[in-house]
């Protein structure tokens, strides 16, 4: 299942709308359910609009009904393993401070790391 998560974040980048910053991201969310959620980056003439296909991700599966996660594949055109930014580290830890997050470089390397570990001390309501 990660080779899948890992190629469908690889080829999500295409759909990635980033004529600004040319930095083309795709990202492969895994429910706990076996669904897989697409994300790529959507970036806007007023750049602070601009979102994280971390975030486009974990907004299609929240509005699906999803909210349990297990995993996560992030890549980008860049020349090394795309990790997430803080404010998507943020966003993914209020449903799953547990995901695993594979960090894909464009040639298919990746880095796997605990969400906790990226987000330390992270602020959450849960209680766990
Ligand atoms: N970007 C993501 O999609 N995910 C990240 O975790 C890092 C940054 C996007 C935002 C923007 O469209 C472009 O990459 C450059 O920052």
């Amino acid at each position: 299942m990660t080779e899948e998560l890992v190629a469908r974040a690889l080829a999500l980048r295409q759909n990635a709308y980033a004529p600004y910053s040319r930095f083309r991201v795709g990202a492969a969310l895994l429910a706990a359910d076996g669904r897989v959620f697409d994300g790529c980056n959507v970036e806007n003439a007023a750049y602070g609009v601009s979102l994280c296909a971390e975030r486009g991700a974990l907004a299609s599966a929240v509005a699906a009904g999803c909210r349990d996660f297990t995993a996560l594949a992030v890549a980008s055109t860049g020349p090394e393993p795309c990790v997430p930014c803080g404010v998507c580290r943020q966003a993914l830890c209020e449903f799953a401070p547990n995901l695993t997050v594979h960090c894909v470089a464009p040639d298919g390397e990746f880095k796997t790391f605990p969400l906790h570990t990226l987000l330390p001390e992270a602020f959450t309501l849960r209680r766990e």
